[in-house]
């Protein structure tokens, strides 16, 4: 996850949906004993864990240093390595490789592909969660705005959300055959009435920080307020994620 320092603890406490809403996805991977599995984006290592309750070998590899320091913390029997997802090796095959809500940080999508085939044993399978096409749109397009209008900048966001044709290629080209994937809205709740505005706080720095500390304030009460019609029911902000789940097979 480039260009972002990460606090482990925030993370923890006011993200804890990212692993929250991941545990169907380890139903999905279906790890059997003895497995050797790779968790690519572990984060704090709550799935990683999760993983290796079954009886398989999980290694767990982040690129911030800050996440794999709790990760190693909470979870001393597991393995944990910090390494970038488009830019790892390792010398002994994986049965299967796990990720979730982790590969849309990372824009380098043909080179985070072939790492994952590489070390995939032939058959082995990759597992994933990623937000997919119009991820977030109702609240980066009124984070947009909001920049816009307060200091006349254009920004973009830094992720990426591939459609489903467009990350089946990506796959395919990577000898990753894709034998099942699914593109589906997930309103999350984001925790309390500030919940939209640390959302932006914690991911959306990328955009923000075009701002100087003095105007982000005014940018967040306006990206509230451009969002409040959309995602905003019963004093409760749902951000729109969608994400995009695949299975594919190692050729
Ligand atoms: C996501 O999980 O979809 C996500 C999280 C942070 C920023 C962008 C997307």
């Amino acid at each position: 996850m480039p260009n972002q320092k990460w606090n482990a603890s925030l993370y923890d406490a006011r993200h804890a949906f990212i692993s929250e809403y991941g545990v169907g996805l380890v139903t999905l991977l279906n790890p059997l004993s003895g497995e050797r599995i790779l968790d690519v984006g572990c984060g704090t290592g709550a799935l990683a864990q999760e993983i290796a309750q079954t009886g398989a070998n999980v290694v767990g590899i982040d690129s911030s240093p800050e996440m794999i320091q709790s990760a190693r913390a909470q979870y001393p029997g597991l393995e944990f390595d910090v390494q970038d997802a488009s830019d790892f090796a390792f010398a002994v095959p994986f049965d299967a490789v796990f990720s979730n809500a982790a590969l849309h940080w990372v824009r380098q999508a043909e080179e985070t592909a072939a790492c994952i085939s590489r070390v995939l044993k032939p058959g082995g399978r990759f597992v994933a969660e990623l937000g997919g096409q119009g991820n977030v749109a109702t609240i980066t397009a009124a984070l947009q705005q909001a920049i816009y209008e307060t200091v006349r900048i254009r920004t973009h966001h830094q992720w990426y959300f591939p459609s489903v044709p467009q990350y089946a290629a990506v796959l395919e080209r990577n000898k990753l055959e894709t034998t099942a994937v699914w593109l589906f809205d997930r309103p999350t709740k984001l925790i309390g009435t500030e919940g939209l505005r640390n959302w932006c706080l914690m991911f959306g720095s990328s955009m923000l920080g075009h701002v100087s500390d003095g105007g982000q304030d005014r940018v967040l009460a306006r990206t509230e307020e451009l969002c409040r019609p959309h995602i905003f029911r019963d004093n409760v902000w749902f951000a729109d994620y969608r994400r995009l789940r695949v299975v594919a097979h190692k050729l």
